[in-house]
């Protein structure tokens, strides 16, 4: 099951669009400054909201039972939500059963993660830290989709002093080079609309986000295994060179196993059964997957009832792809990249583009 090219999907969505609203600033936005949550000494990351507004963004659905391997994070991607991404699929639906059994839990970035990716990775990091504290195992697996590999990365380079809390880190879809598709989205969303989201931008082939990303984060940062498909229609390419290659991680392109007719695009792949089997694998040994362990009869998805019955795979997959275009159309729109940080060219990762 195939889905048109991402700016088609927009280009056919634009009648969703509408106006978007900046935030009012208030008083108690004002207030929350004195109270912002502290990073460890030592990290460059600086956190912009108090703790609170990051927690309440985590939910764990069966609350944390001390399972004996540990927390699992899952981070979706842009234009979604926790729910949305995850719900009806094996990450919520199996996991938390799965091997030695996990604590699944989900985390929704705010503006269904369309705003500055380094204010949505901020999330990610307090939940990374948060979560390993209450981990059976003190660490936590983490499990992205698309533009959450993105946010744990940058995570993870500017808060380095969590890099020992994260026993796993599987990406599914990640654009850890940007995408080629984002310059001419931006395109039919600037002639139509205005203006691109910065997410959009941001993760677009050449962002200043992603030379900062890519001066020291362009590595695996802690154990890390990278799952794609050469039938991407959002993030391109995936051939060659590959977006989601990441040196140093496990890289599984999913042909490669399940052979050149398995037919799993960027919304299908939270659902793909030889994708999650290995993101199991990897969440199991505590380190990076050995895909050559998983069964082959895993990629059988077509043929799993499980897979097929329950999860109501097409409705909710294509809900999904319209969704998060629509979302893209209708969020808060900007002409150019948000500036980069004041920390990141404090460490000196970028010279341009700064603040
Ligand atoms: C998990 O372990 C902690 C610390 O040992 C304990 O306080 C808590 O009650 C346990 N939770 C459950 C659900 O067993």
């Amino acid at each position: 099951m195939l889905f048109p090219r991402f700016a088609v999907i927009a280009a056919t969505a634009i009648g969703f669009a509408g106006s978007a609203k900046a935030a009012p600033v208030t008083a108690a936005s004002l207030a929350v400054r004195a109270t912002l949550c502290a990073s460890p000494s030592g990290d460059a990351g600086t956190y912009s909201q108090p703790c609170d507004t990051y927690a309440q963004t985590i939910n764990c659905p069966n609350g944390i039972r001390n399972a004996t391997a540990g927390v699992v994070l899952l981070v979706h991607g842009t234009g979604s939500t926790g729910p949305e991404t995850w719900d009806n699929g094996p990450y919520i639906q199996l996991l938390p059963n799965a091997g030695p059994g996990f604590d699944v839990c989900k985390i929704t970035l705010p503006g269904r993660s369309l705003g500055d990716v380094q204010t949505t990775s901020e999330y990610v990091a307090f939940a990374i830290q948060q979560l390993a504290a209450q981990s059976q195992t003190g660490k936590v697996g983490i499990v992205s989709h698309s533009q959450g590999g993105l946010n744990v990365q940058w995570a993870l380079d500017f808060w380095p002093s969590y890099r020992p809390l994260v026993s796993a880190f599987v990406a599914l879809a990640g654009d850890f080079h940007g995408t080629g598709e984002g310059p001419p989205a931006c395109l039919v969303l600037d002639a139509t609309t205005g203006g691109c989201d910065p997410s959009v931008i941001q993760q677009s082939v050449g962002s200043n986000f992603l030379n900062a990303l890519n001066s020291r984060g362009g590595v695996a940062l802690v154990p890390t295994t990278s799952i794609y498909t050469i039938f991407d229609d959002v993030i391109q390419p995936e051939l060659i060179p590959a977006t989601s290659l990441l040196s140093g991680a496990t890289n599984v392109r999913l042909q490669d196993y399940c052979g050149p007719g398995y037919l799993v695009d960027h919304f299908v792949i939270p659902f793909a059964s030889f994708a999650y089997a290995v993101a199991v694998d990897a969440l199991t040994r505590q380190s990076t997957a050995q895909p050559d362990s998983v069964p082959k009869t895993s990629c059988a998805w077509l043929l799993d009832d499980v897979l097929l019955n329950n999860f109501q795979r097409g409705p909710t997959i294509l809900r999904e792809a319209v969704t998060d275009a629509s979302a893209v159309i209708t969020g808060p729109k900007v002409l150019e990249e948000p500036p980069l940080k004041p920390y990141v060219c404090a460490r000196g990762d970028a010279t341009t583009g700064c603040a």
